[in-house]
């Protein structure tokens, strides 16, 4: 049976500073709170309950965004962890499988963990507690062994005696048990310790007055890492941008300058892709096998597909879909636009709201000019078209299969298959007049000192 998912996420983040609730900051460009929904969704859970107090609104918004499967219960007083897993009770009722209790600040725990605390639950444990080995145990709940290496008590860190302080294997906060012995020991729970909180951690405890078996699974601290002031949110950043660059190197990527590439929670890169340094990636976006992306380009919500060549310098807004083997060069903005196979954008252009056929060339300053104050309109480029340097496209305006613009010209008419389309003052000239206009003004100066 697959297991519940209970995300705690009421808490206010003090130490954050900040008007946003703490589960709301990001690492990879992602809120936290989306990191540990995308682990319960990895494990295929059967339900995610999350318990929000502090901006609950808010947080409610941001999961059902991301997945409708979250439900959002409140906490509306911060009483302490197993009050906090207490408001899914209703919830979870009528469940009978196992409930695993994660931290909306604590992005890094991920599916393989998990399936290994679900092992030591199907090898007998009756309660599976997640723990990590560090040398500065600080403030975490520290786990007190048996003889036998089975877990004991959870002692918080005001709570400890000196010997216990000096127990360097610590509580991740993260905890699996049957949903129905999660809930009568939660009930038996009190708030008699140095917090007055309701410790969840108490389960352990009363698990054994039971002579219930209670184990430990161990992870790497960084993976338990969790997130209480923005210097954390930076180590964190740090910490997920390294495992990301590594990701996606061994999945056949060649980053030139790994440390210089960042990386979003959900980009995805294939094969005999190339990156260059000094590249970033915002949310949503999809690099297929063998494109290449150049230096200093900045990236969010794309579609670049195999073959394409992006950059250097350049910026690829959401919605920009570039086909086979397209080119957007330097100092190019593309914005929500499809651009065809083999159609080249080279240099300093915005292309905004539009179509570009197969094999079109769109010259050096080419604007669409999408906005007119009040709506956005579309530019549609035909097939083959050849867009002169410096045209300015003003939409809703088609460039038919063909078709060519003049360089410098404002093209606010459609433009027929095949046609040429001009659209600048017709140029003249005035023989010797260069000359005249230069003795001109030089007469007038010399006239001006005398005075
Ligand atoms: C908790 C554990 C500690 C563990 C540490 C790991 C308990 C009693 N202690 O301590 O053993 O080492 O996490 O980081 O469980 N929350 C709520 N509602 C509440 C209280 C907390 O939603 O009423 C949420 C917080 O927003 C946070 C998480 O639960 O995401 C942990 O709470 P926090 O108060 O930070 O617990 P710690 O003291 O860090
Ligand atoms: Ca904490």
């Amino acid at each position: 049976m697959k297991p519940a998912v209970i995300i705690l996420a009421a808490g206010m983040g003090t130490r954050m500073e900040s008007e946003l609730p703490k589960v709301l900051h990001k690492v990879g460009s992602t809120p936290l709170l989306i990191h540990t929904i995308q682990t319960a969704l990895d494990i295929d859970a059967q339900k995610i309950i999350i318990v929000a107090g502090h901006g609950a609104e808010l947080v409610r918004d941001v999961a059902l965004d991301y997945n409708q499967k979250a439900e959002v219960v409140i906490q509306s007083e911060q009483l302490g962890t197993a009050h906090a897993v207490d408001q899914a009770r209703e919830a979870l009722k009528g469940f009978d499988g196992d409930v695993f209790v994660l931290y909306g600040d604590t992005p890094f725990i991920d599916a393989d963990i998990l399936t290994k605390m679900s092992g030591a639950r199907t090898d007998g444990a009756s309660i599976v507690v997640l723990g990590f080995e560090t040398k500065i145990p600080s403030s975490y709940g520290r786990l007190i062994l048996k003889s036998d290496g089975n877990l004991d008590a959870i002692i918080e860190a005001k709570d400890a005696d000196k010997d216990q302080k000096n127990i360097n294997f610590c509580n991740s906060g993260v905890i699996c048990a049957p949903r129905k012995l999660l809930f009568e020991l939660i009930n038996e729970i009190d708030n008699t310790n140095a917090n007055n909180e309701y410790y969840l951690t108490d389960i352990v405890k009363l698990a054994r007055k039971r002579n219930l078996d209670c184990t430990t699974v161990h992870c790497p601290k960084e993976n338990a890492m969790g997130i209480n002031s923005r210097v954390e949110l930076a180590e964190a950043e740090a910490y997920f941008q390294k495992t990301t660059r590594t990701k996606m190197m061994l999945n056949g990527a060649t980053l030139v300058d790994p440390e210089t590439v960042w990386f979003a929670f959900d980009t995805v890169v294939g094969r005999d892709v190339t990156i260059e340094q000094n590249v970033i990636f915002g949310p949503n976006t999809t690099v297929e096998t063998g494109a290449y992306i150049r230096a200093f380009s900045h990236i969010e919500g794309a579609h670049i597909s195999t073959g394409a060549i992006v950059g250097p310098y350049a910026r690829l807004r959401p919605g920009a879909e570039l086909a086979n083997n397209s080119k957007v060069g330097n100092f190019c903005e593309v914005k929500n636009a499809q651009v065809g196979e083999g159609a080249k954008i080279n240099h300093l252009s915005y292309v905004g709201d539009a179509t570009i056929g197969y094999n079109a060339n769109i010259g050096a300053g080419t604007i669409t000019c999408n906005y007119d104050g009040v709506s956005k309109h579309r530019t549609e480029i035909g097939e083959r078209a050849f867009i002169g340097s410096n045209t300015a496209l003003v939409a809703p305006v088609r460039i038919g299969n063909d078709a060519m613009t003049g360089a410098g010209s404002v093209i606010s008419k459609n433009i027929p298959d095949g046609a040429l389309g001009l659209g600048r003052a017709r140029q003249k000239i005035k023989e010797g007049f260069a000359l005249k206009i230069l003795n001109k003004l030089k007469n007038a100066k010399i006239a001006t000192n005398k005075d």
